[in-house]
């Protein structure tokens, strides 16, 4: 783990909120003011009460109860701008879990993993507490410390050697100890999460274990991870111990010392009054400071480490999304000629009818040859309208459509097959034979036995071919399922010759495997492909995504898409959660807006 990532991160808000720091630190003083005035206060009021002046040694009293006032009043207003100054990492670290499990689903096509991010955020929920509690406790250590040992240096400065090297050995020695409890602390975290997922695990395919008999199985792995977990716990503990025996003697030891010393030091003319004020300091806040400090900084700083080293080992997100091999650029040539195919859509707006709301509004949009496109957007939204405008069926109200920078609506109705080739959601296959239907866009120029095979073999009509008996078995249509009929214009359209294919949901009848078969073909195929998308693997595939929102339209990449485009985020989550195997199957596009 990148040991700068972990420090940036934790300092982040610390650095970009100085003003909170600032008076954290002014509050952290008020609070440490009993430490400060303790020890003077009981050895003036002890000096007062000897000499009878009672009204003076409740003055000194006074002051001390003052000062605990004031310090309860810095307690309070420390942990506002505490609050203040951890929030951020949560919400960070948050974020960076949600982004992280959202990034490496897109990868996969997978839903994002909910358990993990539930489990992820609770241990973001564990680093804020931590981050809070070892800066609390540090904060106070620091604070309480160094105004006990002001007060105790400036009431005897002789007990400096009786307090100094215990304390300094002490903390020292704590330092050393870090190190083997963080790597204890680490295989409890880890452990905890292994255990979780075990669990997780068995209960979800609870039924299936049962099922095989496998009850005893799962139960002793379970059994051993739980045993590990059990040694892991004691053996954190076992450096625990020592670290607060480590303290006690960093705390007791200068105590010690002074009670030995004192003779000495009544002999040197230090008033005994002063030495109860010395002992305040020591029993009192010193050790106080200390046990706090073992105790906050101890468990809590290893417990932040180590969960934030998780959370970012897990959290980091990869850079693309692996999105599989047909995804790349598709040709605009063949055998080094120009296909054509390049689209200019410029201002186009479209509504049915004249008077009618348009449905497209103002769109302009390159598609150059050799783009795979997909066309994203709710049910309704005018995706069909569109692809059916691209392929000149249907004219722009406004604004105009070049195919290779002639506007479409010139073409001759007889020559737009050679152009493009739309297939809709319910493809068209008519009586006749097989091989008619798959060869009629290639009226004039038939095309050769090996091209059929090698078309039926891309596209995946290979199995269909085998059941129906070959090209010449007549078919009837209505026999032949959705699924099937959508096999046959796929191959009618990747024979045709036309450099622009539009394939409208034209794979909704397919499962997952057999559309990224079809549309690997048509993404080998020379000039533009673009595909109105129904699954989120069919838009990963295409390079750009052109995404509907109404009157809006919005192109990029899935990433930038994915970060700058609200629906688009909609339509992802909608798609995760559809192909999840426990919710209903998902609709041919996405949710009616
Ligand atoms: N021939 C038509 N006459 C009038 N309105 C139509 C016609 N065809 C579609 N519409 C309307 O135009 C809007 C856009 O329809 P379109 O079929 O383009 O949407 P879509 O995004 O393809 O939807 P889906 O995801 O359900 O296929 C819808 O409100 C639809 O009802
Ligand atoms: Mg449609």
């Amino acid at each position: 783990m990148k040991r700068g990532e972990r420090y940036a991160v934790l300092t982040r808000s610390l650095r970009h909120r100085p003003r909170d720091v600032a008076w954290l630190a002014a509050w952290s003083a008020v609070e440490a003011l009993p430490a400060l005035v303790s020890g003077w206060a009981i050895a003036e009021a002890i000096s007062h009460f000897l000499a009878g002046r009672t009204a003076g040694a409740f003055g000194w009293l006074s002051l001390l109860a003052l000062a605990a006032l004031a310090g309860a009043c810095g307690t309070r207003q420390a942990t506002v701008r505490l609050g203040a100054l951890v929030e951020p990492l949560r919400d960070e670290l948050v974020g960076r879990i949600v982004a992280g499990a959202l990034a490496s689903s897109m990868g996969t096509a997978k839903p994002p993993d909910t358990d993990a991010v539930a489990r992820m955020t609770h241990q973001a929920e564990i680093v804020r507490d931590s981050f809070a509690s070892v800066l609390s406790v540090a904060r106070r250590f620091v604070f309480t410390a160094g105004s006990t040992l002001i007060g105790l240096f400036t009431l005897v400065p002789s007990v400096f050697p009786y307090v100094i090297p215990p304390l300094a050995a002490s903390v020292l020695i704590l330092r050393l100890l870090l190190r083997p409890f963080a790597a204890r602390q680490r295989r409890l975290v880890i452990g905890e999460e292994l255990v979780a997922n075990s669990a997780a695990k068995a209960v979800s395919g609870l039924r299936d274990v049962t099922a095989c008999g496998a009850e005893d199985l799962v139960l002793a792995g379970l059994s051993d991870r739980i045993t590990e977990q059990a040694e892991a716990v004691r053996s954190v503990a076992r450096v625990g111990s020592a670290r607060v025996l480590c303290i006690a003697a960093g705390g007791w030891l200068p105590l010690l010392l002074v009670l030995a010393a004192t003779p000495s030091m009544v002999r040197h003319g230090i008033a005994p009054a002063r030495i109860i004020g010395a002992i305040a300091y020591i029993s009192g806040s010193l050790r106080g400071a200390l046990s706090t400090l073992s105790q906050g900084v101890g468990a809590g700083l290893v417990r932040l480490l180590v969960t934030l080293d998780r959370i970012l080992e897990a959290s980091t997100m990869p850079t693309t999304p692996a999105v599989d091999s047909v995804s790349v650029h598709r040709p605009g040539t063949h055998g080094g000629q120009d296909v054509g195919g390049n689209l200019r859509l410029r201002g186009v707006t479209f509504g049915y009818g004249r008077y009618a709301e348009p449905i497209i509004r103002d769109l302009s949009i390159d598609i150059a040859s050799g783009t795979h496109l997909a066309i994203v957007g709710p049910s309704g939204i005018g995706k069909s309208s569109l692809a059916c405008l691209v392929a000149g069926m249907l004219e722009p109200t406004a604004g105009e459509i070049l195919l290779d920078g002639v506007p479409i609506a010139r073409y001759p109705a007889r020559s737009l097959p050679q152009k493009r080739v739309l297939i809709p959601q319910e493809a068209y296959v008519f009586a006749g034979t097989l091989a008619e239907n798959i060869q009629y866009l290639r009226d004039a120029d038939q095309p050769a036995d090996w091209e059929v095979d090698a078309a039926a073999d891309a596209v995946g009509l290979g199995p269909l071919v085998s059941r129906l008996g070959g090209y010449q078995a007549i078919i009837n249509p209505v026999g032949l399922s959705a699924g099937e009929r959508q096999l046959i214009a796929l191959t009618r359209a990747y024979l045709s010759r036309a450099p622009v294919a539009i394939l409208d949901e034209a794979t909704c009848h397919l499962d997952a495997a057999a559309e990224q078969r079809a549309e690997a073909a048509f993404a080998r195929r020379p000039g533009t492909l673009i595909v109105v998308a129904h699954r989120i693997s069919s838009a990963l595939r295409a390079e750009r995504i052109l995404v509907l929102d109404g009157n809006q339209a919005q192109a990029g990449e899935h990433e930038s898409l994915l970060a700058g485009s609200a629906m688009y985020r909609e339509l992802v989550g909608y798609w995760m959660a559809a192909s999840r195997p426990d919710t209903a199957p998902a609709p041919a596009s996405a949710p009616a807006r």
